[in-house]
């Protein structure tokens, strides 16, 4: 499988093709220190053996925020040396931190934007990130990635919404690369080139009169022109869009590019991956062969390992995915595929992100800081004698589902994944939940629905498939509402 092969980057080699990308945990106080909880976190994923890891948006510099790591001074540097050896005594999973600058946020919606940055601000922020670059390869890290997305300061730079008129002109888009530039050269300064810098950007930024991948093949190229060893491309969460609560500090994720950002459940899988594609394919057009990872709502290993296999991408990215379930990559080592927990999109970790709490899984038994174990024996949950008893009934456009409780085998029940199919189409997992009952309220009429469920543990081992039930839906007949000609109205515009 193309998704188990190792890919080298730059002095390190990774495992595999999969990563998951930066996830602030809220995990640390807002002293930025790492503290257990944090390892814990990333040995998690060590564990479950993800090829790339990448430490949550770490910051270069001291302004004031919610809980954040910090790469600011080298009093941080043993709590990160910690974090990095326990993550490779762990396994040959390698990790870097994402690093960040951001500007200032006010409770009162006001924010900083960079065309408030004076000539010498700008030079202390390139010094900053070659500082901190510096102090993650002191900690050990495989490499480093330059939070170059969203809405922090290196977007604003490449953005085309940047309002400066001077050598970083927003006008042109050689005015927006050139701060990436010249942090490139001030990391490169502080680390050499033979270490890992990878870059994570925006393939689009989905606001209003923002860039679109046509710009985003171009930042690519110029990425790799000057040496970055890997891409990771994201899309959205800028400030731009941004919906400002009472009393709370702006919070890139709450607009529609939150959305486009963080995609929730009523997304289709995969919303971005011709993003990634297009960028690729532009990049080796031009004779560049840095990696590309693809992220955005994929779970399925069967998606992953297409996409690598087509060339749309050369990394997979799974956030949420892999904090529900770590032990993705484990588990497909292992062909046991079948046990993965799967996510489902509920953004209940985007919430907990949102109001600086603790960010964990909803699919995750109640009070755990962390996923639940993987277990490779034990026995996996049964349906009672007289099976699951599985029913559909309509009821107002809904199809409302009860089963009978799975029996627990070496562990409680965790949960039930309900699986849907269309017309003869294949079945997904349309909704995991904790209790015995669920309502599906997107279906259409004139279309016939087969559902399934199967009872799991927290570890991913399931029942089998209970029987499953078909559903033909009606087409409800309406009365044709006809208005009078006097009631129509023409407006100009
Ligand atoms: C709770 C949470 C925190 C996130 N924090 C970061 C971050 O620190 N840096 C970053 O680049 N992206 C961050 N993201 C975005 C993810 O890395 C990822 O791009 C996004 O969730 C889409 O991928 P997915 O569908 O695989 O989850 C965060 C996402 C979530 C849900």
């Amino acid at each position: 499988m193309k998704i188990l092969e190792p890919l080298k980057l730059n002095g390190v080699t990774l495992p595999n093709r999969i990563a998951v990308p930066a996830m602030v945990t809220r995990l640390s106080g807002e002293d930025g220190f790492v503290n257990q909880p944090i390892i814990d976190r990333y040995v998690r994923y060590a564990q479950g053996h993800v090829g790339l890891i990448v430490v949550e948006a770490t910051a270069v510099h001291s302004n004031k925020s919610g809980p954040l790591l910090r790469l600011s001074d080298d009093e941080f540097i043993p709590g990160h040396r910690d974090l990095v050896d326990q993550v490779h005594s762990t396994s040959d999973s390698k990790v870097v931190p994402q690093i960040i600058h951001f500007l200032k946020v006010a409770r009162s919606g006001w924010r900083q934007t960079i065309d408030s940055l004076s000539e010498a601000d700008i030079e202390r922020i390139i010094e900053e990130f070659g500082q901190a670059a510096a102090r993650a390869r002191t900690a050990g890290y495989d490499g480093v990635e330059l939070h170059s997305a969203h809405a922090y300061t290196l977007s604003s730079f490449l953005s085309r919404r940047n309002p400066r008129r001077d050598d970083f002109d927003g006008r042109t888009l050689e005015g927006r690369l050139a701060m990436f530039g010249r942090v490139m050269a001030s990391v490169r300064r502080h680390v050499g080139k033979d270490w890992t810098v990878g870059v994570r950007f925006l393939a689009e930024e989905a606001i209003k009169e923002g860039y679109t991948v046509e710009d985003a093949k171009l930042i690519a190229l110029r990425m790799a022109q000057l040496g970055v060893d890997y891409i990771s491309l994201s899309v959205g969460g800028k400030f731009e869009d941004a919906v400002h609560r009472e009393g709370q500090p702006l919070y890139p994720y709450t607009g529609y590019s939150g959305d486009r950002c963080m995609p929730g459940d009523w997304y289709p899988p995969l919303p971005h991956v011709h993003l990634a594609a297009g960028v690729k394919q532009y990049i080796n057009s031009k004779g560049f062969t840095v990696p590309v990872i693809s992220a955005g709502k994929i779970s399925d290993p069967v998606d992953a390992e297409r996409l690598l296999q087509t060339g749309q991408a050369d990394m997979i990215g799974m956030a949420r995915q892999l904090l529900a379930d770590p032990d993705w990559v484990k588990k497909v080592e292992q062909k046991r595929g079948d046990q993965i927990v799967r996510c489902i999109y509920c953004n209940v970790c985007k919430q907990l992100d949102e109001n600086f709490k603790e960010v964990t899984c909803f699919l995750w038994p109640k009070g755990l800081v962390q996923a639940p174990a993987d277990a490779t024996d034990g026995a996996a949950p049964q349906w009672p004698e007289g099976g699951a008893k599985l029913v559909a009934t309509v009821d107002k456009g809904q199809v409302k589902l009860s089963w009978a409780k799975a029996v627990a085998g070496a562990a409680p029940i965790a949960g039930y994944n309900v699986y849907r199919a269309e017309d003869d189409g294949a079945a997904h997992v349309t909704e995991a939940v904790k209790s015995t009952k669920h309502s599906d309220k997107v279906v259409l009429g004139g279309l016939r629905y087969t559902y399934y469920v199967r009872g799991h543990d927290a570890a991913g081992r399931a029942t089998p498939p209970s029987d499953a039930v078909r559903i033909d839906l009606p087409v409800p007949i309406a009365e044709p509402v006809v208005s009078s000609s006097s009631e129509v109205r023409h407006v100009p515009h």
